[in-house]
């Protein structure tokens, strides 16, 4: 392989930018990805689920190695770095034991690692807890020694019309000669609910009449029907969590049903043609997509670091 710079002076193969994904999940960068200049020439993550999705969807195989103890030599050569590290560290939800829970091993080693391969571009995606946690501080502070550029985004797919609350914290950071390119919002126009949602839906969706009864008071129940509705985050245990884990979509009869992993995907902006292996079981699929990250506020990043879309 050879590489080259591009007519900006940024570090390209093939006429693409050279990207990787890691904790690639369902592929929410890979998915956007395909409409910029961008190859993702390397994926991590190691569940297996997910990375049968990713090579379904994108036809690259992720690698399932552990990232607590990859090396740099594991990593080929790339300008991007896209991570969506776990956020089970800084979620309100668990202990927040921040630098101190294992799971942060990960994300620690690729900072680690990013202060010596330097790649132009990294950006960062967690949830709101991350802000101010010790991870948080040692990476902004590795990132400024390394002579990044660097700004920080709260977005939700709100922002972008969308009828979902998912707020979600980013850090993009640049260096060399690529440049932050930061926008305001585009102030995109409200999109009803009733759009993203199934006419027909799989039975299995409707949540038992006794867990209603007795979770009622914890369930937060939409009405697609009114315009101004909208649906509040999901969590990677949506199906098992009998509360504070997404809302629920109220029937004509009474009643409810969970939204639809498809439907989530869609409400993440991902492609119509996105699917899960058919051998994954509801609970695998609803898992994957609550974990996930919105498409549109992965574009808006990847236009703040220099990035150009080729078409929408
Ligand atoms: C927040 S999700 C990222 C989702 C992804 N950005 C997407 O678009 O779907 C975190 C992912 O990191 C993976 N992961 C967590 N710890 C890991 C580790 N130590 N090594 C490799 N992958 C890991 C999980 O399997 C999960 O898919």
């Amino acid at each position: 392989m050879t590489g080259g710079q591009d007519s900006s002076g940024h570090d390209c193969h093939g006429g693409k930018v050279r990207a990787l994904e890691f904790f690639s999940g369902i592929g929410a960068f890979a998915q956007t990805a395909c409409a910029f200049n961008i190859e993702v020439v390397a994926a991590f993550d190691q569940s297996e689920s997910a990375n049968a999705t990713y090579a379904l969807n994108y036809g690259l195989q992720p690698c399932a190695r552990n990232l607590d103890t990859i090396a740099a030599g594991g990593l080929p050569h790339a300008a991007i770095w896209w991570m969506s590290p776990p956020c089970t560290p800084f979620s309100i939800r668990g202990k927040r034991l921040d630098d101190c829970d294992p799971r942060a091993a990960s994300f620690l080693n690729l900072i680690d690692i990013a202060s010596r391969r330097l790649p132009e571009a990294i950006i960062v995606e967690n949830v709101a807890g991350f802000v101010g946690s010790r991870v948080s501080i040692r990476f902004l502070a590795v990132l400024k020694d390394c002579g990044y550029q660097l700004h920080e985004f709260d977005l939700c797919p709100t922002a972008f019309g969308v009828p979902m609350r998912r707020p979600r914290h980013f850090v993009a950071a640049v260096r060399g000669t690529r440049r932050l390119n930061v926008q305001s919002f585009p102030g995109a126009a409200w999109q009803p609910l009733a759009h993203f949602l199934d006419t027909v839906y799989n039975p299995e969706l409707i949540v038992d009449a006794a867990v209603m009864e007795r979770y009622q008071q914890g369930f937060d129940i939409v009405d697609p029907i009114h315009d101004d509705s909208y649906l509040t985050c999901f969590t990677s245990g949506y199906w098992r969590c009998r509360k504070a884990s997404g809302s629920l979509i109220s029937l004509p009869g009474g009643g409810a049903r969970r939204v639809s992993p498809d439907e989530i995907v869609r409400l993440l902006g991902f492609a119509a043609d996105f699917t899960f292996p058919d051998k994954l079981d509801l609970p695998t699929r609803y898992r994957l997509a609550g974990n996930s990250v919105d498409v549109r506020a992965v574009r808006f990043l990847l236009e703040s670091i220099g990035c150009k879309a080729m078409r929408c």
